[in-house]
């Protein structure tokens, strides 16, 4: 199984392949912060990917979009930031979050 290892919690967890990161990493009683239903709008959820960004599936148009469009087009320029709600995992990664807790 996948692994996800979330700085600067420092935590490490198990991902079933193809989940979201911010679900695998939920799912193990931890808090991620949103501001929409998971749904790729608010970009709240936005991570950087320290490592393994090859080992996500691909940025979508709609994520593409909402970044866009919430955060401004040089956004983009740092291939980095990821949704945590539509990166799904194919592999191990390294994500850095700010306001990730313990639920
Ligand atoms: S939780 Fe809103 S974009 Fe991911």
């Amino acid at each position: 199984m996948p692994r996800i290892r979330v700085e600067p919690l420092g935590i490490e967890v198990e991902a079933p392949y193809g989940e979201t990161v911010m679900n695998a990493v939920c799912a193990q009683g931890y808090f991620w912060p949103i501001g929409c239903d998971k749904a790729g709008e608010c970009t709240n959820c936005a991570m950087e990917v320290i490592s393994g960004i090859g080992r996500l599936s691909n940025m979508g148009r709609y994520e593409r979009e909402n970044l866009i469009r919430q955060r401004g087009r040089q956004t983009l320029e740092d291939p980095r930031l990821r949704l945590a709600c539509q990166a799904h995992v194919e592999g191990d990664v390294v994500v850095h979050k700010q306001g990730v807790i313990p639920n």
